[in-house]
């Protein structure tokens, strides 16, 4: 019985990511534009049905939601190539068609409004899976809509769904906060929502896609397209395991259980190499790729998809590794030993010091000009890095008060600004538990009492 994930795209980079994302799956299993199986995709054995359901006319239907409160990407999308893939009825835009004008309290706002429909789709997707195992939200936090109503599903979902797991790719700014002034503000009150109500996060910042687009593809402004692809090349990576499954990790709860030791430190980073043209156009192509490389290039935090400073104590609480293509168990313990000869990895001093590996397959249907390629899926203390300089973007505009006549017209905010006090605490906590991570007390139980105790 196939373990079905749902995705939930919602706002402009969610639906452009998720759009791409969607045609990558197509490819990698021989499904036409139009849903139908191509006549070469005969080697059976996938699990398209964790991602696809089957329509009465046998054509392939993606598990997805499409949500926006302005009409122009879903308008995009149903134009678009794929534009009869998806479910008609999956498309939401809200009536008002504004957006959320880079506020999230007006994304927030808009989910009461709208929850009816868009749980109405989602109970309905929901009811057609045999064994549902959960969802994932694709979405940026630095606007209104993917930021706003994207945190209003996450809360809402946990009530509803609360023993489905719920993972996010959620797309951070870059430094410059990606044109949207009051990103600090938006990023900082998603983060409260993907702390408290998500299972595992996967974090990706336009500022380290940006410098990896440049470096890899040798373009200085790539374009959101070229970034999206990178965007979709891991997202197709991190799910090969559910979708070709070997012996372990064929689930989300198996991935998420080899990463996530302590559920609060649940932020993930990528890396992936080598892109070359099969993923991204433009690549630069890599001559010979071997596990040990792949292993070694994926440990760079130059190829990590989100910029964080590490410092002296950062470290690895996991990580896993998902190499692809033609790569044999001797060959990958022998990468592992001399991974851990150069001591290219430090982890935190509670937990098992080791490199998980997954060996899955390719597409069969798509060209491969490489022998190995890798994904590693980590959890990395230096992550909190990140959320640092949320906090400190938010403090210097909230000292000036800046920006604030948005947030307020939205009853949320109508009464006062607690809300805003509160995310910061709980990302402030957050930030605290990663630190705590990288000690070796941190599992000691009475570690909470001292510090209640003020000790
Ligand atoms: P509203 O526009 O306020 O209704 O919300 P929204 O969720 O639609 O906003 P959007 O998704 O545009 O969020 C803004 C942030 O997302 C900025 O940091 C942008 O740089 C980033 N962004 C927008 N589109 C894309 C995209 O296609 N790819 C990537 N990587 N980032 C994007």
């Amino acid at each position: 019985m196939p373990r079905e994930i749902i995705t939930i795209q919602a706002g402009q980079c969610g639906n452009s990511i998720g759009s791409q994302f969607w045609q990558q799956l197509c490819q990698e299993h021989g499904i036409s534009q139009d849903g139908n199986l191509e006549d070469f995709a005969t080697e059976g054995g996938d699990r398209k049905d964790v991602f696809f359901y089957q329509s009465d006319d046998t054509r392939y239907i993606p598990r997805a939601i499409l949500l926006d409160l302005e009409p122009r990407v879903l308008q995009g999308i149903q134009n678009g190539p794929y534009k009869n893939i998806f479910n008609p009825e999956n498309f939401f835009v809200g009536s008002q068609g504004s957006g959320a004008a880079n506020n999230w309290a007006a994304g927030y706002a808009a989910g009461d409004t709208v929850q009816e429909e868009v749980f109405d789709m989602i109970d309905r997707e929901a009811d057609g899976s045999d064994s549902l195992e959960g969802f994932m939200l694709l979405h940026s936090i630095a606007g209104g809509t993917g930021s706003g109503l994207g945190s209003y599903i996450l809360e809402r979902m946990n009530d509803r769904f609360p023993k489905k797991l719920i993972q996010t790719y959620s797309v951070f700014p870059d430094s410059q906060g990606g044109g949207v002034v009051v990103n600090p503000y938006n990023s900082l009150l998603a983060m409260r929502r993907l702390t408290q109500n998500a299972d595992s996060v996967v974090v990706l910042d336009n500022g380290a896609l940006s410098r990896i687009a440049a470096d890899r593809l040798n373009v200085q402004e790539p374009s959101f397209q070229q970034t999206n692809q990178l965007v979709s090349t891991v997202m197709s990576a991190s799910t090969t395991t559910l979708r070709y499954p070997g012996y372990m990790h064929n689930d989300l709860v198996g991935i998420v259980a080899a990463l996530i030791p302590t559920p609060r430190c649940h932020f993930l980073m990528t890396s992936y190499t080598p892109f070359t043209s099969d993923n991204v156009e433009q690549a630069k192509t890599v001559r010979k790729t071997t596990v040990l490389d792949v292993m070694s290039r994926l440990l760079q935090p130059k190829n990590r998809m989100v910029s964080t400073t590490p410092s002296k104590s950062s470290c690895y609480i996991s990580i896993l590794n998902i190499i692809q293509g033609e790569a044999d168990p001797t060959e990958v313990h022998k990468s592992l030993l001399r991974i851990r000869e150069r001591r290219l990895a430090t982890f935190i001093p509670w937990g098992p010091a080791s490199i998980q590996v997954a060996l899955t397959k390719k597409s069969p249907y798509l060209p491969n000009t490489h022998r190995v390629s890798g994904l590693m899926l980590a959890n990395h203390t230096s992550v909190a890095t990140l959320f640092k300089r949320i906090v400190g973007q938010y403090d210097k505009m909230r000292k000036r008060n800046a920006y604030l006549e948005g947030y307020k017209k939205e009853a949320m905010f109508a009464e006062g600004l607690g809300e805003f006090d509160e995310a910061r605490a709980v990302v402030t906590d957050l930030i605290g538990e990663y630190e705590e991570a990288e000690t070796e007390s941190y599992l000691d139980p009475d570690r909470g009492k001292e510090k209640a105790e003020g000790t």
